[in-house]
């Protein structure tokens, strides 16, 4: 008696699992809630478009390592953090090789299944003005932008290696595409892009075979503190739908698309 009460009850729960499906309430976001729950990890997650990816994707249930090289300095995404507890907030300075390897190591044993290289700056245009290049902001620039994913990448790839979706992701910019130049400006944050592309295909080459994808993505011109010096003077698009986009774009990365570079709205940018 009591083993055929287990078995209808077992019938029941599968027809409601079943209707349930069939009512389409099985969405890719619930996919991606299956246990063990998928982990992000977000780099330059203080404001802007790392903020961003950290609200969208605890909002999708995935477990969010949310980094900032100030934690006690980012005070929003702090309260993100009070309100999710699927995200924990730890310091993260993408020019301080030995804090990425503390991370690294204090992380280790957890699968990081997208890893997001998106900490960034510009620079400034008044200090890439050809006649008036300022190099030691050239310098901070490319250790943020270039040097910083590499070595970020260096340090949690064999934690990206342990998860199921094992995606590597830099927030690059089309100002890195040397075909798309019409005039000259932001010499080296543009050559940062390009730097940072280059270093991603190599890096997608290099990793392939452990069944890694690396890839580009770049939120076109959006309304962060970035873009500050030219708010007002050229249309920019909202950070939450700008960084839905490039979400968009990372569940669709397959190995194939490995080494590619595509916009927020799937365009692929040209080199
Ligand atoms: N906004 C755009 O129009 C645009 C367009 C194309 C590409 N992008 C790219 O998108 C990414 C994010 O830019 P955003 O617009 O969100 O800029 P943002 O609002 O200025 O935010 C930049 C983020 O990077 C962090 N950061 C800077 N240096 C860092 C370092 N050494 N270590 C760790 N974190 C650091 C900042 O942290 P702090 O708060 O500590 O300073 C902040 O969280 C960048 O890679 C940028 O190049 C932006």
């Amino acid at each position: 008696m009591t083993d055929e009460i287990t078995r209808r009850l077992a019938l029941a729960s599968t027809t409601v699992v079943t209707t349930v499906l069939g009512m389409g309430f099985w969405t890719e976001d619930a996919a991606a809630q299956t246990s063990p729950a998928a982990t992000v990890l977000v780099t330059g997650a203080s404001r802007g478009i790392g903020i961003e990816f950290v609200k969208q994707y605890a909002a999708r249930g995935y477990n969010v390592i949310a980094t900032a090289r100030d934690p006690a300095k980012a005070t929003d995404l702090q309260a993100v953090a009070a309100a999710h507890k699927n995200v924990s907030v730890e310091r993260l300075d993408v020019m301080d090789h030995a804090g990425i390897d503390a991370l690294a190591a204090k992380l280790k044993g957890t699968p990081i299944d997208i890893l997001i290289n998106n900490a960034g700056i510009g620079g400034g245009g008044a200090n890439q003005v050809f006649g008036k290049i300022n190099f030691a902001v050239f310098d901070e620039v490319m250790k943020t932008n270039v040097e910083g994913p590499l070595k970020v990448t260096e340090a949690f790839v064999e934690h990206v290696a342990a998860s199921a979706q094992k995606k590597i992701m830099m927030v690059s910019s089309s100002q890195g595409s040397i075909a798309s130049v019409r005039s000259a400006s932001l010499y080296f944050y543009r050559a940062s892009k390009s730097a940072l592309n280059m270093v991603t295909v190599n890096l997608a080459k290099a990793v392939k075979d452990r069944g890694i994808i690396v890839g580009m993505v770049a939120p076109g011109a959006t309304d962060t503190d970035f873009m500050i010096e030219v708010r007002g003077r050229i249309p920019l698009g909202k950070p939450s739908e700008r960084t839905a986009g490039m979400i968009a774009q990372i569940d669709t990365f397959t190995m194939e698309k490995s080494g590619q570079f595509f916009e927020w709205n799937g365009e692929q940018v040209p080199w």
